[in-house]
């Protein structure tokens, strides 16, 4: 499908096993990818990848969550790149280690920023492009731990929560416009970020989670749970009393 290559998808946060197989699958529909990394070396290894297997064009570039005036200076760059950009997927996102946030505010807030701030500093470059132009999507990567505060996870959880909260207020200000906003709200999914951890529930596989995630972008949905189980599963847990969530190790 040539006729698209006029046309790009910008990848935030290229290097995780998610972006490349978002970039895979957007490559093979016959879009130019244009893949924004904070570790450059990386994210031109994952370019040369997409380029070999998609025969699309690509392009890697440095970018930082938490150097917010690099940002429109960045999406600026996408068209001469790589062509306008219809599609632009915040993906970056860090856990970080809960027990030392817990204790040490600047590493919590290095996760407040990097998930929140950050992701909506680049959101809103993104939106105002496509606002002026009347198309386009914006598709955030979020969590159904924002869907819940758990003592386990809080100051990801409340991010990714605000997140969340954030997009629900961008679908809306974009729709007037004919651009368009989703929020993805990923369960368990197989990468560096759920790595070693304990899990009784299903790890989604990166690549059938990408194949969704494109599904619903082009369909223009503006909330979509992966794997789709979680939506009963959250719906269960928000509706937990405090007095037995507190006796949980959740
Ligand atoms: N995996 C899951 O189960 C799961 C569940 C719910 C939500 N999510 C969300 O899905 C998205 C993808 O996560 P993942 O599981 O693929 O995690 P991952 O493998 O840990 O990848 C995280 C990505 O974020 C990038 N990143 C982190 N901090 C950054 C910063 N300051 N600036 C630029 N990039 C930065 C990383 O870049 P480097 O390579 O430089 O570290 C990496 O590309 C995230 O938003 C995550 O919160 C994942």
């Amino acid at each position: 499908m040539n006729h698209l290559r006029d046309t790009s998808v910008a990848i935030f946060g290229a290097t995780s096993r998610l972006s490349h197989a978002l970039a895979l699958e957007y490559g093979r529909l016959g879009y130019a990818i244009f893949l924004a990394a904070r570790d450059i070396d990386e994210g031109e290894r994952i370019a040369k990848d997409v380029e070999i297997r998609t025969g699309t064009k690509t392009c890697a570039r440095k970018f930082d969550a938490l150097d917010y005036p690099s940002h429109s200076v960045l999406v600026d760059t996408i068209g001469q790149m790589v062509g306008p950009p219809s599609v632009a997927i915040v993906a970056f996102g860090d856990m970080g280690d809960h027990s030392v946030s817990k204790t040490n505010f600047e590493a919590a807030r290095k996760v407040l920023e990097i998930n929140y701030t950050g992701a909506v500093s680049i959101c809103e470059a993104m939106a105002s492009v496509f606002e002026s132009r009347g198309s386009g999507s914006v598709v955030g990567l979020s969590s159904v731990a924002g869907e819940r505060g758990r003592q386990s996870n809080y100051f990801y959880g409340s991010a990714k929560g605000a997140f969340t909260l954030y997009l629900q207020g961008l679908a809306h200000r974009l729709a007037k416009s004919g651009a368009h906003a989703m929020t993805v709200k990923l369960g368990f999914v197989d990468t560096r970020m759920t790595y070693g951890l304990e899990s009784a529930i299903p790890v989604a596989s990166p690549e059938r989670a990408a194949r969704a995630i494109v599904k619903a972008q082009q369909k223009k949905c503006t909330s979509m749970y992966y794997p789709t189980f979680w939506k009963p599963v959250m719906s269960l847990i928000r509706m937990l009393p405090s007095r037995v969530v507190h006796r949980t190790e959740l």
